[in-house]
């Protein structure tokens, strides 16, 4: 089952990207330095969901619509006192189907589950604010999950497709490393 075998393929990508945010949370001290670590996540996210949209419909995920996106980070920037300009640069992976666009979602989706952690640690260095995108669905996020990993599924079986979507995942991850060695302006 793709679910599986992509979390399996993609452990070492998670770990990597998870230690460069790490890094960029424990240097966080003020809320302007918080805004700048969600910036480095708008700019990517955002460029990211333009490029997964015209394969993502309403027929395939029905509720794409009411799940986190991008507009999450906008709305934390602002409330930081911050504006979404001057953004780092970013590359995202070439998505030209359905199968990498679900590969891509499934990072951003994933995400969600490192968010509790991540309030914790901005917590710690005092950030009361800004957390609506990090407290994704809240109680709801386990059944959010399921419900995109079955559609995942459910599209994506075959040997070769599911090789497609995990690439795309790890190219994903990769991608989004990168933009943490760039600052923003
Ligand atoms: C401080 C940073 C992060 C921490 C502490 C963290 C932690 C976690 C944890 C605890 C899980 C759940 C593992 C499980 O239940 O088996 C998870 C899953 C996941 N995370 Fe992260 N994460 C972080 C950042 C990120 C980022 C930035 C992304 C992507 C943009 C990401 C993508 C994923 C994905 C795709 C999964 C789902 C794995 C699966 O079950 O298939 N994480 N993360």
């Amino acid at each position: 089952m793709l679910s599986t075998n992509i979390k399996e393929a993609t452990k070492m990508a998670h770990q990597e990207l998870e230690g460069k945010v790490v890094k960029k949370l424990k240097a966080i001290r003020s809320e302007a330095d918080y805004a700048d670590v969600l910036k480095h996540f708008y700019a990517y996210f955002n460029t990211l969901e333009a490029a997964i949209k015209p394969y993502i419909t309403e027929g395939l995920l029905p509720d794409y619509a009411s799940r986190r996106n991008s507009s999450y980070l906008k709305q934390d920037i602002e409330e930081l006192g911050a504006f979404i300009n001057d953004l780092p640069p970013v590359t995202i992976p070439a998505i030209g189907n359905v199968t990498e666009a679900l590969g891509a979602l499934y990072v951003m989706e994933g995400s969600i589950m490192g968010g509790p952690y991540i309030v914790k640690m901005l917590q710690k260095s005092g950030i009361d604010k800004g957390f609506s995108f990090f407290s994704g669905y809240g109680e709801e996020t386990g059944r959010m999950w399921d419900n995109f990993t079955s559609v995942m599924n459910q599209t994506i079986s075959a040997e070769k497709d599911q090789a497609m979507a995990i690439k795309s995942a790890n190219e994903t991850f990769s991608n989004f490393s990168h933009v943490f060695e760039v600052k923003a302006a």
